[in-house]
């Protein structure tokens, strides 16, 4: 790989409230998009461009986390003497495919906050940090394009997407200079602004390529929105002190803590299967007829 960074870290430390009662007793992270929890998309996401050395920011009830990329010897044992070998297999990749290592926020003071309890396993390095609550589809190269701006320009990189006015208020939103392609400069942030008060309509996507400066710059950073430590703040006091840059894209991203998105990935997702893909495809096709009002499909 081209690009400096070898680590990611991965904030997985919320409540999930936004689905509740499903995340009552379980983490939201641990939601499946078909048969796959949402976070191993994310870990997937960061080995598949190189990075396998991933920190999971954790807190209460998140064990399941660890279990799930640790090695189940019971079910290698079960599934070996049942002659399941792919399955085997498949267990073990998930277990192996990257280093995770795994911290407590300790206090849920926000995501800024979650980001700086990794400054210790980071050290003096570039780094990566992808929210698990946005799934990008591996086509749309998000992450593969922001490194490579890190690796051509050495100055943090953080991913825009434009979204409807009425939506900008749920995410942190940036002013920004275009450059060529998909790159814009940074020149303002403002983290879930009022409709009216935005600055634009291009919304903070959850993937970050920062230097190991934004760490001095959190630990500076007062708590904002809703009183806590916003990452959003820090990015904009580092774009006050050098450049960042802002990597632009359309397609491929599911916020999947929204219901309605949740099932819009799983469907989209679950179509791509070559297993399941095609009957799927016809049942809902069969499904549209009906509510069409169209004759049962032959
Ligand atoms: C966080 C960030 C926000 C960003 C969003 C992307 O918000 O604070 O700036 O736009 O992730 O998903 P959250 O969704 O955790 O409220």
């Amino acid at each position: 790989m081209a690009h400096p960074v070898r680590k990611a870290v991965v904030p997985a430390a919320g409540l999930g409230t936004r689905f509740l009662p499903v995340t009552k007793a379980q983490p939201k992270e641990m939601m499946p998009l078909v048969d796959k929890p949402a976070i191993q998309y994310v870990v997937e996401e960061a080995v598949a461009v190189g990075i396998t050395d991933i920190l999971v920011i954790t807190g209460r009830g998140k064990r399941s986390l660890e279990d799930h990329f640790d090695r189940s010897f019971e079910l290698e044992y079960y599934l070996r003497e049942a002659g399941r070998l792919d399955e085997l297999e498949e267990m073990k990749r998930i277990a192996d495919m990257a280093d995770i290592h795994y911290v407590r926020q300790g206090e849920p003071k926000g995501l800024g906050h979650a980001v700086s309890v990794a400054a210790e396993h980071v050290g003096d390095q570039p780094f990566a940090v992808l929210l698990g609550d946005d799934i990008m589809h591996q086509d749309a190269g998000v992450l593969a394009g922001m490194l490579d701006a890190f690796g051509r320009l050495g100055h943090s990189v953080v991913a825009l997407k434009e979204v409807p006015a009425t939506e900008i208020s749920a995410y942190g939103c940036a002013a920004v200079r275009p450059l060529e392609g998909h790159l814009v400069e940074i020149e303002d942030l403002v983290e879930k602004p009022a409709a009216q008060e935005a600055p634009s309509n291009l919304a903070v996507m959850g993937r970050y390529v920062f230097g190991p400066q934004i760490f001095e710059v959190l630990s500076e950073t007062k708590p904002g929105r809703g009183g806590e430590i916003q990452l959003t703040d820090a990015i904009k006091a580092l774009a006050e002190r050098e450049p960042v840059y802002g990597w632009t894209f359309r397609d491929g991203r599911y916020d999947v803590g929204n219901k309605l998105d949740y099932l819009r990935a799983t469907v989209e997702l679950a179509l791509e299967r070559d297993d399941i893909g095609p009957p799927f495809r016809q049942f809902l096709l069969g499904r549209l007829a009906k509510d069409l009002g169209l004759p049962p499909r032959g």
